[in-house]
Parts: C-alpha cells; sequence; structure tokens
C-alpha cells in the first residue's frame, strides 16, 4: 500500500514525452507467444500490469529480459498451456493470452480476469469468438478449460465491438487454418497497433481501425522489432492537469488525431490546444467552463478510460455539467472520493450530472480504480491545501512514477509508502 501526497495550488507548466502504452504493450505482450523467433519491444511502460504480464509468459516457459525500457522475448520454449491462477486473477489482460495460447499449445487453462473493479466485465464475447474459431469451452469453478486442436478460420460478428475480445479473436484467428473476418470489431488504435505487430511477426491480418477485420491464418516466420506506441490515456490525463491547475503543458511524442475526442472537449471548456504532427499543447483557463453532455462510447468516442479525469475537471466547472458513462456500468466510483474533497455531483446509473464548485479542499481519499486514482491526483493538484491519495497502488497500474512526472510540471507531489 503507498498514497500520493500533493499539495495543491499551482499552475503547472511544462513538456511530457508521452511513455508507451499498457493497453497496447499488454496485447502485444500476449501476441509474442505466437512469434517464431525471439522479439524485442521498445519503449514497454514499465508498470504493474505490465510486470504481471511478463510473470505470466515466464510461468509459460518464455524468456522475458528487460534492457531498460526494452523487453526481448524469446516464446520458443514455452511449453505450459496453463495460466496460474493468482496471476491471471490480479490482471484482466490475462485474457489475452487465451487466444495467443491456443494458437500455440491449441489448448489452454486459464482463470476468470481480475483487474480494475468498474462494472460486472464478463468474457462471453471473447468465449462467443473462440467457439466460432472451433474452440471448445468448458467452464468450472472459475477455470476456463479450452481446447482448439480444431481451431479455424470462420466469420464473426461481435455483439459489441470489445477492445479485448477483438484483439483475442485476432490473435486465435492468425494461428486457425483459413480466413477469418471479424465484424463489428473494435476501432481503437491499440487494435490498429497490434495488427501492425502481427504482421511484422509474418501473419496476414488487414482491416484493423475500420470495423471489419481480415485475417488469413498462417505465418511466414520473422524476427520483430516493435515500439509501443504512445499511451493517449496518458497523454491525455497530462493535458487534463494543465486545464485543472490553469497551467500549459505540452505532451510530445503522440499522435493528436488519436486524442481527438478529448481535445475537443478541453476546447470546449476554455482551454487553449496548440496541435502540432506528433504534439499536443493545452493551456489552461483560469477556472473551465462546463461540459454540457460528455459521453463515453467505444473509439473514435469518448474514451471510458478518460472519464473520471475528465470528472475532476468538471467538478471546479463555472456551471453544470453531464456524464454518461456507456461503457461500464460501475464507473463512478471516484464521485463520493472527490465529494470528500467538496466536489457536488449526483449519480443515477449511467449519468452523473456535477455543479462545479469555486475551490476544492485537500484531504484524504481512497484511490478505488486506476482512472479514478488519477482523477483524484488532478483533483488534489487543483485543491487548496494537502490532499493524500491512498490506494496509490492503483494508479501505478498505468502511470509510471506519476509522480515524477507531474514534479517535472511544477507541482508538489510526493509518493509515501
Ligand atoms: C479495454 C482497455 C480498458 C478500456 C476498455 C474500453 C485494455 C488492456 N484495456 O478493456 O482500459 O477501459 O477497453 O475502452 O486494452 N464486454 C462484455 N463481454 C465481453 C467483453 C466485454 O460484455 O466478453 C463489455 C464490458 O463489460 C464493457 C464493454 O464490453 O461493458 C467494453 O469492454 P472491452 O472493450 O472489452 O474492454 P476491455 O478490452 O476489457
Amino acid at each position: 500500500m503507498s498514497r500520493i501526497v500533493v499539495t495543491g495550488g499551482l499552475p503547472l507548466c511544462g513538456e511530457l514525452n508521452a511513455p508507451g502504452a499498457k493497453n497496447a504493450a499488454l496485447p502485444i505482450l500476449a501476441a509474442c507467444l505466437l512469434a517464431h523467433h525471439p522479439v524485442r519491444l521498445l519503449g514497454c511502460p514499465k508498470l504493474t500490469d505490465v510486470a504481471n504480464m511478463v510473470e505470466l509468459l515466464r510461468t509459460l516457459g518464455c524468456s522475458v529480459n528487460w534492457d531498460g525500457d526494452v523487453l526481448n522475448i524469446d516464446s520458443r520454449s514455452a511449453q505450459c498451456h496453463e495460466m496460474p491462477e493468482h496471476l491471471s486473477k490480479a490482471l484482466r489482460s490475462s485474457i489475452f493470452l487465451l487466444g495467443p495460447m491456443i494458437g500455440k499449445f491449441k489448448r489452454a487453462v486459464a482463470n476468470f480476469p481480475g483487474g480494475c473493479d468498474i462494472g460486472v466485465r464478463p468474457i462471453d464475447l471473447h468465449i462467443a469468438a473462440l467457439n466460432a474459431l472451433g474452440v471448445s469451452i468448458e467452464e468450472s469453478h472459475g477455470s476456463i478449460i479450452c481446447e482448439g486442436s480444431n481451431l479455424k478460420g470462420a466469420a464473426i460478428h461481435l455483439d459489441y465491438p470489445s477492445v479485448g475480445a477483438t484483439e483475442n479473436a485476432i490473435m486465435a484467428a492468425v494461428a486457425a487454418k483459413g480466413e477469418t473476418t471479424i465484424q463489428n470489431a473494435a476501432r481503437e488504435p491499440e487494435v490498429v497497433h497490434l495488427q501492425e505487430f502481427l504482421c511484422k511477426l509474418g501473419y496476414t491480418v488487414n482491416g484493423a481501425g475500420s470495423s471489419t477485420i481480415y485475417i488469413k491464418g498462417g505465418c511466414t516466420p520473422k524476427t520483430a522489432e516493435h515500439r509501443i506506441m504512445a499511451d493517449r490515456i496518458v497523454a491525455g490525463t497530462y493535458l487534463c492537469a494543465a486545464a485543472i491547475t490553469a497551467g500549459d503543458i505540452t505532451m510530445r511524442g503522440i499522435v493528436p488525431e488519436q486524442l481527438g475526442s478529448i481535445v475537443g472537449k478541453l476546447k470546449e471548456c476554455g482551454c487553449e490546444v496548440i496541435t502540432e504532427s506528433e504534439l499536443i499543447r493545452v493551456k489552461g483557463p483560469k477556472r473551465p467552463r462546463e461540459l454540457k453532455r460528455v459521453e463515453t462510447m467505444p473509439y473514435p468516442g469518448f474514451p471510458t478510460d478518460m472519464q473520471a479525469q475528465i470528472f475532476a475537471l468538471c467538478t471546479i466547472a463555472d456551471g453544470t455539467s453531464m456524464i454518461v458513462e456507456n461503457v461500464f456500468e460501475n464507473r463512478f466510483r471516484h464521485a463520493s472520493e472527490l465529494a470528500r474533497m467538496g466536489a457536488e455531483s449526483c449519480i443515477n446509473g449511467r449519468i452523473a450530472v456535477i455543479r462545479g464548485v469555486k475551490t476544492l479542499t485537500g484531504t484524504r481519499v481512497d484511490a478505488k480504480d486506476l482512472r479514478g486514482g488519477a482523477a483524484l491526483v488532478l483533483a488534489g493538484l487543483r485543491a487548496e491545501g494537502e490532499t493524500e491519495v491512498c490506494g496509490a497502488e492503483h494508479i501505478s497500474r498505468g502511470y509510471e512514477a506519476i509522480e515524477t512526472a507531474l514534479s517535472s510540471l511544477g507541482a508538489k507531489i510526493r509518493r509515501e509508502p
């Protein structure tokens, strides 16, 4: 257990390079099981979730070594088709290993995954996609037992464009015989990034970024070196820090189009935004205007992973804002913590109405999940006095040394055990 202590009231100014994206790194790490040669992954973020995935790969028999921010992965000797229960429960993304494990070993045993407690998070779409590819799946006492000796290409239609189910289906389909199409696929940039990686390994995948993805089973094995794409959510979070502190922050090394919906909302609340080819600069207003309606949606809609941070911004807006959370059903747990700092909001199911207040007051609050924790840090940057965010280990799942990054922008912030 650790906590982050912030003294608010300082405008944050400066530049940051966006780190590698967790949500890109995790499926790509899983996909390394499908590599026929060693792989070098550059710019891997050092996060708890990544460390857990590395541990999972090692228990399956892969050799995985860090060299600075490069991960060297050799999966040629991997033989184990069972995920250890404690690791698969600790990490929601352990589910991504199902597709690659079935691809490599033709069978897999996993447990129902854990991760942030932000709703029910079922895996029915993953299972339906794997079933369509000829995998038989038995669920017993919390274990998922998959048998995939008849893995074959199929036409898959996802009932919802789930990011994880799309990625899992792609990773199983590359190892199947024949052709697969995935309709109503997730269009997130991280899916495109996975496609690029698999193509580097020698697989045939195209269409990612659109709603239909085409996969031809089979591989012409290649050695791959791949740089993990920049984290659009971490970048968005730090840009929100400029908006909430009346600061001036430049994020470098990003693809600005991937932050289109976030930038749109920052402009709407009165930020000045400058966009160049690989950079976004945000200058925050003295006090942000309210946001009439923010609705989370699959990409390119407003990301659910930025909802808590934009919520924090709305708490000090000059007016009343509304947020509709369409993706996860239990993702407003930051609201009650922000209320302890003086925020005023009312939650009804998936809708939050937030009446902006002039000042927040620092106090002790609990991070209940990853992005909610980041939102509390943002609120602390604006609040009068000292805010203690307990449960900082949630934040470490998605932000590498958030205190170091924010200190470099002028924040008074420290982490305590
Ligand atoms: C990924 C991201 C996560 C982000 C989410 C939505 C990673 C590692 N994580 O999670 O940060 O918040 O996308 O952008 O990339 N669903 C089902 N059945 C399933 C799968 C999903 O009903 O089998 C539902 C979920 O409960 C949720 C919605 O679909 O309501 C979206 O989930 P999904 O897109 O799958 O999110 P993840 O891949 O888990």
